[in-house]
């Protein structure tokens, strides 16, 4: 039986088992991801895919989070906007990222 949540205010149903990332997926919502793969189901490394849950401190990754019913979920708050350029930050700052020189030597 679906049941419907929230996202962006804009009411989404969703099938229970779904995650928020589905959901809002099936719902032409865009939520950005790095680690997740839908063959895979490798998943919640990377925290890209962050959304606010209305009346909670914290924020939760929409790739291995339930879709719960009543939720309220916000994609583009001003939190989550700045979780996401925080963990780009990281990211960007740690590892190396010419390894197409090493990969091709000239
Ligand atoms: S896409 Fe990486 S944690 Fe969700």
């Amino acid at each position: 039986m679906n049941q419907t949540i929230t996202i962006n205010d804009r009411p989404v149903v969703f099938t229970p088992g779904q995650t928020i990332l589905e959901a809002a997926t099936a719902a032409r919502s865009e939520i950005p991801t790095l680690c997740y793969m839908e063959e895979t189901g490798h998943r919640d490394v990377c925290r890209i895919c962050v959304v606010e849950l209305r009346g909670s401190d914290h924020l939760v990754p929409s790739c291995s989070t339930a879709a719960v019913a009543g939720m309220e979920i916000l994609t583009d708050s001003g939190r989550v906007i700045e979780s996401r350029r925080q963990t780009i930050r990281m990211l960007l700052a740690n590892g190396r990222h010419n390894v197409g020189q090493d990969i091709f030597p000239t």
